[in-house]
């Protein structure tokens, strides 16, 4: 099967929603990543999108809606803080884990008994959802385990010949996956993966936010998470990532005394002109860093990178994402020079 690449047209997004309709798997923009888009109610064309992955199935797809008013018809429970986080947030960059109702089936929820619902702010997405009138079930549309895809090509590159087709709706703004978050009691949710919507507007709308200790620790074999995403790898492109914290002087120090074949750096713009080794910068701030990591991680691999030494970014508001991203790329190895 040859992928098909359509555009963002009208007619194009009419096809796009045919196919979803009919149980095909299509690669969708978003404002957060490309996502792969199926039918969430479809069993067949769940397990379709978890075998193009190559996605256990212990790891559940979020299902995304044309507007949150719908997420009564999958769930069994909206608590109130939803709703309030739902009318700041929603469409936007945040998934809500509520309890599901039979709508959703078991494979779609990885047999939990909860779906991830998001409401995204994409036009495309947005339109697809709307003319395919299904509730969408979408992971990311990378291989399982790789960079997710922030472009049409991306996805082409990870799924050409394994799904009917790719819309092609431009750059992700965002470049990072949504925040996803659970419920912990009344005006208290917790935050199991970090994305665009910061620990800092959560607290805007509700009285607690926990951050899950799974973001920034690695998670012992065998564990209970309250995310199963939290046990695998990750973000991680071919080559060997190496975190360092500290200051560019010691990077410096650091890459030039372990400089050979195939090693590179990826650094911040500023550091960018002074730096005297093979390497690649990723945006001077959070959101620019955010929305350039996994193209540049993806590029790295192009270039033939083994090891990539990255300069650490702070891990305040939306950096706390791309932090959470690069430390499991890194497979929670950091060095502090
Ligand atoms: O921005 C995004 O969220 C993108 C776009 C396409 O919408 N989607 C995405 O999906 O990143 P995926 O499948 O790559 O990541 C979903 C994460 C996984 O770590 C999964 O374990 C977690 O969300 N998740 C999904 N449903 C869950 C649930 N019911 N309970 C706990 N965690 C859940
Ligand atoms: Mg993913």
């Amino acid at each position: 099967m040859d992928t098909v690449l359509l555009t963002d047209s009208e007619a194009d997004l009419l096809r796009a929603a045919e196919l979803i309709k009919n149980g095909s798997i299509v690669g969708i923009p978003t404002e957060t990543v490309y996502g792969l888009g199926a039918d969430a109610g479809n069993e067949a064309a769940v397990r379709a999108v978890f075998a193009a992955k190559g996605r256990p199935a212990d790891n559940p797809l979020i299902v995304h809606l044309a507007d949150f008013s719908q997420a009564a018809e999958f769930t069994s429970a909206i608590p109130e803080t939803a709703k309030k986080l739902a009318e700041r947030f929603c469409p936007g960059p945040l998934t809500m884990v509520l309890p599901k109702n039979d709508r959703i089936p078991m494979v779609t929820s990885g047999g939990l008994d909860t779906v991830g619902i998001r409401v995204p702010s994409h036009r495309v997405m947005h339109r697809i959802i709307e003319l395919s009138g299904c509730p969408i079930a979408a992971p990311s549309a990378n291989t399982s385990g790789y960079p997710s895809p922030t472009t049409a090509q991306h996805v082409m590159r990870d799924m050409n010949g394994r799904i009917a087709a790719v819309v092609d709706g431009g750059q992700s703004e965002f470049g990072v996956e949504s925040t996803v978050i659970s419920f912990d009691g009344e005006d208290a949710v917790r935050i199991l993966r970090p994305g665009a919507v910061t620990r800092e507007m959560l607290l805007e709308v509700c009285g607690t936010v926990t951050i899950d200790p799974a973001i920034l620790h690695e998670v012992e074999a065998g564990a209970k998470v309250a995310s199963p995403g939290m046990k695998y790898k990750h973000y991680s492109p071919k080559a060997d990532i190496i975190m360092v914290e500290g200051s560019i002087e010691g990077f410096t120090e650091l890459v030039g005394e372990n400089r050979g074949d195939g090693v590179y750096a990826l650094v911040f713009d500023g550091d960018g002109e002074l730096f005297p080794y093979r390497h690649l910068t990723y945006g001077a701030d959070s959101s620019q860093q955010a929305h350039l990591l996994f193209q540049r991680l993806r590029e790295l691999d192009e270039l033939g990178a083994e090891k990539v030494y990255v300069r650490a970014p702070s891990p305040e508001g939306m950096g706390l994402a791309v932090y959470n991203r690069l430390i499991r790329a890194a497979g929670f190895e950091v060095i502090r020079v």
